[in-house]
């Protein structure tokens, strides 16, 4: 481990020595506990801050990209149904979790899996996702390889849950966590906060390193063991999240493309979700925040929104690409949020406003990483229905009127 010394000098590069403000009243182990977590804390990202305004809007030719439409799908339902089941029936396709968010903006204190989103009886968020990908299994016959992204801060507590909950009535030997990494969180100067004397305060670093965390934790072994050649990524708070989706995989594979994406038509012009399209000619994913009014408005022939595909955090990748692309480096998100620290008084409070950044790589990049991606529309009121906030708009309220739409019992 690190000395004192070689703490100080790494903090020192990133302008962050407050961190070692209370060393001397800290225990041994308190003060090894900090050394180790400079040891391993990537600092770098920091350095982001001071470029972010330059690289922001440094975007390459952007231009819409179609989809294949609800319509074209119903078309070729028999096609894509049968390709799908056989590849899943073969084995080839595993889905991938992703819960190892905070969910800061629901403001539950346990992972966003465990809150209950009944109202006369017990449905979990986790439990939502589960009966989903049991229709797959009753559809095949096959149980589908699912791989569940956590944090060092809801790991075990996740564990735990699905433990008591015999898995929701899944087999268990098809189900694995892993772990992903953290990075620092810093207040709006770029200092890192710290959540007690000993500890800075540090979050899980975004979605966008769920494949490296694969790696890592020693599963990519399994998967090309298993000969698992597809993954569909999903974000755990979509409650009617299709997983697995035969149709979605047999349209990828169909289509000779490397990727898939779930999109839906946007509501509005407005509508804040990612939008899928050409960037340079490589499938890319355009933020809201990042349209100009211009493409926000455009307009194709037929009167449609031209960028009109949002996506709804739902991809298929191969794995042979994932792994061609996985060291390569993915921009870093600088997000506002609300950050729980330590006051001068010691104490650790959390804030009722952001009240800094989190520093997150995001899934929606590697995308970009693409030869191409199949553009895949899905039935918004059928597949989209995120818990984001406790109230408004993609709250719980949102997503318990859509559930019951839906037939599901609450
Ligand atoms: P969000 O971007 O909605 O973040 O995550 P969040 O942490 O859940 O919620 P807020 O923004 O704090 O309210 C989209 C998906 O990506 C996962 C989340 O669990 C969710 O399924 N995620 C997010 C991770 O797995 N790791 C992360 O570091 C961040």
């Amino acid at each position: 481990m690190i000395t004192y010394n070689e703490a100080l000098k790494i903090l020192s590069e990133y302008g962050q020595e407050h961190i070692l403000r209370y060393y001397d009243e800290l225990s041994d182990d308190e003060k090894n506990g900090l050394l180790r977590q400079i040891e391993v804390t990537d600092f770098s990202v920091i350095n982001d801050l001071k470029t972010r305004n330059e690289e922001s809007g440094n975007r390459g030719v952007l231009e819409p990209l179609g989809a294949v439409t609800i319509e074209d799908i119903q078309k070729n339902k028999e096609e894509y149904l049968k390709v799908g089941i056989e590849a899943i029936k073969a084995g080839k396709a595993a889905a991938v979790m992703l819960a190892g968010g905070q969910g800061t903006r629901l403001g539950f204190n346990s992972p966003k899996g465990m809150f209950n989103i009944g109202e006369n009886k017990e449905l979990y968020i986790f439990q939502c996702q589960i009966n989903n990908l049991l229709d797959v299994v009753k559809l095949t016959g096959e149980y589908i390889p699912l791989y569940i992204m956590t944090s060092e801060k809801n790991n075990s507590e996740t564990i735990d849950f699905f433990e008591k909950n015999n898995y929701f009535g899944y087999n268990s030997s098809y189900v694995k966590f892993f772990i992903q990494d953290m990075a620092p969180s810093v207040d709006f100067n770029g200092k890192i906060f710290m959540e007690s004397k000993s500890e800075m305060a540090v979050s899980p670093n975004g979605n966008g390193g769920w494949f490296s965390s694969i790696v890592r934790a020693g599963l990519l072994d399994e998967i090309r063991e298993k000969g698992i050649e597809w993954i569909n990524v999903f974000a755990v708070d979509n409650v009617l999240q299709r997983i697995a989706d035969p149709m979605f995989i047999g349209a990828v594979i169909s289509s000779g493309m490397q990727s898939g994406s779930k999109v839906v038509s946007k509501v509005s012009p407005d509508e804040r979700v990612g939008v899928l399209c050409l960037e340079d000619g490589k499938p890319s994913i355009v933020e809201y925040y990042e349209m100009t009014d211009e493409m926000r408005f455009l307009l194709d022939k037929n009167g449609e929104l031209s960028y009109k595909y949002g996506v709804i955090l739902n991809y298929l990748f191969n794995v042979n690409k994932a792994v061609e692309i996985l060291n390569n480096k993915m921009p870093i998100h600088i997000v506002e949020k609300k950050i729980p620290c330590m006051n001068d008084e010691g104490v650790l409070v959390t804030p009722e406003k952001p009240n800094g950044f989190k520093f997150e790589t995001l899934v929606l990049d590697m995308i970009h990483m693409q030869d191409n991606c199949l553009s895949y529309e899905v039935i918004r009121n059928k597949e989209f229905a995120p818990v984001k906030n406790a109230t408004g708009a993609d709250s719980v309220e949102s997503a318990r009127l859509l559930l019951k739409e839906n037939g599901v019992e609450l």
